[in-house]
Formats: C-alpha cells, sequence, structure tokens
C-alpha cells in the first residue's frame, strides 16, 4: 500500500456526520455539494468551517459566493449524500428546499441546519477553508445522523 492509501485509510478512521453544502449558482440555481470537512470553531461569534477541494466542479462559484447553508443529513437520507457526491450533478431540482436568513436555501428534510455568511476563506493546499458566520439555524428534528467511517456510512445504535 502506498503512503497516500495509507494516509487516506488513517484519515478515514476519524467519523464524521455528512452535510451538503448550498449555495446559489449564477443563475440563482440552488446548488449542492456533499461535505463531510463540516466543524465547528467558534461560539462567540458562532463560526463553522468546511474545506473546498481546489478540484471540485462547484469550486469557482463557491470561491466567490458570501453565503451558503449547511444541511445536517440524517440517517435516511444516504441517498441524498450519494446525489450530492456525483460529479457534475449538482442540481437540487425536486428537492425540498426552505429559503434562509441569508437568501439561500437549504434542505427542508434535514434535522439540523446552518445558514451562513461567509466570516473568510484560508488558502490551505489543494483545498480553501471557508469559514462561515452562522447567522440562523434550526433543528427541526432529533432524527439520528448519517455517519461516515472508513469510507462507508453508518448510524447509531440503539
Ligand atoms: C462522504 C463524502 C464527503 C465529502 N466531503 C467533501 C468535502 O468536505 N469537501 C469537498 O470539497 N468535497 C467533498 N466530497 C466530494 C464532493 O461531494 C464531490 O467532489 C462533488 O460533489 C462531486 O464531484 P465534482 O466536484 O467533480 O462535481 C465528499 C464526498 C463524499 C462522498
Amino acid at each position: 500500500m502506498n503512503d497516500e492509501k495509507m494516509y487516506r485509510r488513517a484519515l478515514g478512521s476519524f467519523a464524521t456526520g455528512i452535510t451538503v453544502v448550498t449555495v446559489r449558482g449564477p443563475d440563482e440555481a440552488v446548488l449542492g455539494m456533499t461535505v463531510n470537512s463540516f466543524s465547528s470553531v467558534s461560539l462567540d461569534p458562532p463560526l463553522v468551517l468546511w474545506c473546498l477541494d481546489k478540484s471540485a466542479a462547484l469550486f469557482p462559484i463557491i470561491e466567490k459566493c458570501d453565503a451558503f447553508c449547511v444541511s445536517v443529513l440524517s440517517e435516511a437520507q444516504e441517498d441524498i449524500s450519494n446525489r450530492f457526491a456525483v460529479a457534475h450533478q449538482h442540481e437540487t431540482d425536486g428537492l425540498a428546499l426552505t429559503s434562509g436568513a441569508t437568501g439561500v436555501p437549504y434542505l427542508s428534510e434535514s434535522p439540523t441546519n446552518f445558514q451562513c455568511s461567509v466570516h473568510a476563506q484560508h488558502e490551505a493546499g489543494d483545498h480553501l477553508i471557508i469559514v462561515g458566520r452562522v447567522q440562523a439555524f434550526e433543528v427541526t428534528s432529533d432524527a439520528k445522523p448519517l455517519l461516515y467511517y472508513k469510507g462507508a456510512y453508518g448510524s447509531i445504535e440503539g
């Protein structure tokens, strides 16, 4: 096994949740991508971050956007995670969306969402760290989260 494979495997041993980040495209269309690099940063002010691959199809759009939403996925939303991880398939057609405080909609069915303005961007190798200031958030259900661990989905038992 080469070093990169081992490194990826090591990173995969850190369990995460899964989110879909939504932004508005140039034609006002709502676009989404699956993201598991989401993390909280600061409580006061309320800041969160996620890391955007510079080779992502949405990079040129997201790099210039001033707002985004983070929809945390539930264990029932594996199909949504798969849908927004397909290359060049980022349209949200057919999904229930709710308009957020920043004008960017989020996935209505997600148990938790964070509606953010872009607070800062930081260069970080082949990724761009995007720091968002949470303008509003909602916890609409206590559905169990979708987990991601060692390259596979999981859910909390019990
Ligand atoms: C579980 C999972 C987590 C992901 N997390 C991220 C992430 O944090 N940042 C990122 O830029 N891409 C992430 N991706 C990849 C994007 O979802 C993917 O690049 C994009 O949606 C589809 O590829 P495209 O950019 O070529 O259109 C993740 C994919 C999966 C399956």
